[in-house]
């Protein structure tokens, strides 16, 4: 048996419609301010759980896959922002840090998918979803805050996901 770390969640998405409800409820419970670190193999749901995630929170914009323009935005009506960023193409830390993911932080929610390809530019309190591909239809999805924020965003998203 391996130990998951305390606070985690580790469940079976069984369809793309699963992870997109998946992320709908988490995105209900994120602030300005949040970071969400996806990480995991190509094709393993990182985007389909987004597109989930801004609905949830209220976005107007469409969600796609930001692989070649590095960074999309989402607002939503009564203000806020969603910056979708995917690290996969980015070849140096100094191209990170020319983002300026601190700005996107502090005015509004920082979802990052390869994010484990920028870590050292990102702070450390975030919640991880490690998602890893099993077959066709199914993805495991890994959730570990880290920071009270995140324990307590967990905690919420339990019992709104799974009624735990
Ligand atoms: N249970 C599932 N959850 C999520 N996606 C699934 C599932 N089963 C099948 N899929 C399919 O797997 C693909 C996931 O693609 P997606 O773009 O979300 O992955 P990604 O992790 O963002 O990849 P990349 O690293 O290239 O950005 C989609 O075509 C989706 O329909
Ligand atoms: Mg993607």
């Amino acid at each position: 048996m391996p130990i998951l770390p305390a606070y985690s969640i580790d469940f079976v998405s069984r369809s793309p419609e699963q992870t997109r409800r998946l992320g709908m409820r988490m995105g209900t419970l994120l602030k300005s301010g949040d970071l969400l670190c996806l990480e995991g193999d190509l094709g393993s749901g990182k985007t389909t759980f987004v597109q989930g995630l801004a609905h949830g929170w209220g976005s107007v914009d469409a969600v796609t896959s930001p692989t070649f323009v590095i960074v999309n935005q989402y607002r939503r009506a009564g203000g806020g922002l969603m910056h979708h960023l995917d690290a996969y193409r980015l070849t140096s830390i100094d191209e990170a840090i020319d983002l300026d993911l601190d700005d996107m932080l502090s005015g509004g929610i920082l979802v990052a998918e390869w994010a484990e390809r920028i870590e050292s530019v990102l702070p450390a309190d975030r919640l991880v979803i490690k998602y890893a591909w099993l077959n066709e239809e199914q993805r495991n999805l890994l959730f570990i805050p880290v920071g009270e924020r995140y324990k307590k965003m967990l905690d919420d998203f339990k019992r709104l996901a799974f009624g735990g």
